[in-house]
């Protein structure tokens, strides 16, 4: 079964009136099951709407999104996801643990497990001394990575992430870009993956999906298949061919 079909999506904001938006225009996406996909394209041209229409947390003005053969709203009842957004979204007055947490209270998950499975995830993202810290007390890199934590802890079988490496500076990146590989591998897990990086797009994903500007269209689907997921990969001529390839698309 596919983890995403999206169908014909076309989102407008404000409708009618005239500030109206056309953010998304009769937008096909398919995210098969194990399949990690990068969506990458110029600012403003639909890709967090995309990727909040398939979180169900905005609906679509025409068009279908089904997740795990669910329909949107299900699968967010269901956790059929977790997610990383642009801002890392953190409950202030929670610690860092018990934001990390929060996913696995709500799945009514005993408070010992809780506590293993946050204090793991948080050594993943290099975060453990500070699991007793107030997200205020941390630098904006660090707070992504408590929200990446977080996604991750609930273990769900898509990942739904937009820019999450975004604030990383660039040694971080590459460490949490192989541990998501990684853990993708493993559990087979997909992801629906944002980036404004042509690199990293190339490196993570699958299948590269390219966006043109607004309306947001899908123009472009690119899958890469790199020799390995690691340095040597990011060296092969299978890289770089990839990378002019989806530049060249994003120049339409
Ligand atoms: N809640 C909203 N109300 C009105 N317009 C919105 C809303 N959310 C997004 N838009 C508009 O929809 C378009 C797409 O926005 P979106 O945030 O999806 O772009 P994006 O591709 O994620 O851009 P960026 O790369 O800068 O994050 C933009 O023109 C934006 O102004
Ligand atoms: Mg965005």
């Amino acid at each position: 079964m596919n983890a995403v079909e999206v169908v014909q999506a076309t989102k407008i904001f404000n409708a009618g009136r005239s500030d109206e938006v056309r953010a998304l225009s009769e937008v096909d996406l398919t995210v098969g099951d194990g399949e990690f996909v990068a969506l990458i394209g110029p600012s403003g041209c639909g890709k967090s709407t995309l990727l909040r229409l398939i979180a169900d947390l905005i609906p679509p003005t025409s068009g279908s999104v089904t997740v795990a053969g669910k329909s949107a709203g299900q699968a967010r009842r269901d956790q059929a996801y977790g997610l990383a957004f642009q801002q890392a979204g953190l409950f202030e007055w929670r610690t860092v643990r018990r934001n990390v947490e929060l996913p696995l209270e709500l799945r009514g998950v005993s408070r010992a497990d809780r506590r293993a499975r946050a204090e793991r995830m948080l050594d993943l993202v290099g975060l453990a001394e500070f699991a007793g810290h107030y997200p205020a007390q941390l630098s904006g890199g660090m707070q992504q990575r408590v929200a990446i934590a977080r996604a991750l802890a609930v273990r769900p079988p898509l990942l739904l992430m937009d820019e999450p490496f975004g604030a990383l500076d660039e040694m971080t990146r590459e460490r949490l870009q192989a541990e998501l590989l990684s853990i993708c591998a493993t559990t087979g897990t997909s992801a629906v993956f944002v980036t404004h990086s042509i690199a990293e797009a190339v490196f993570l994903a699958d299948r590269v999906v390219v966006m043109s500007a607004r309306p947001g269209r899908i123009t472009a689907s690119i899958s890469v298949e790199l020799p390995s997921r690691d340095d040597a990969g990011r060296q092969s001529p299978v890289y770089f061919d990839k990378v002019t390839e989806v530049r060249k698309a994003l120049r339409g």
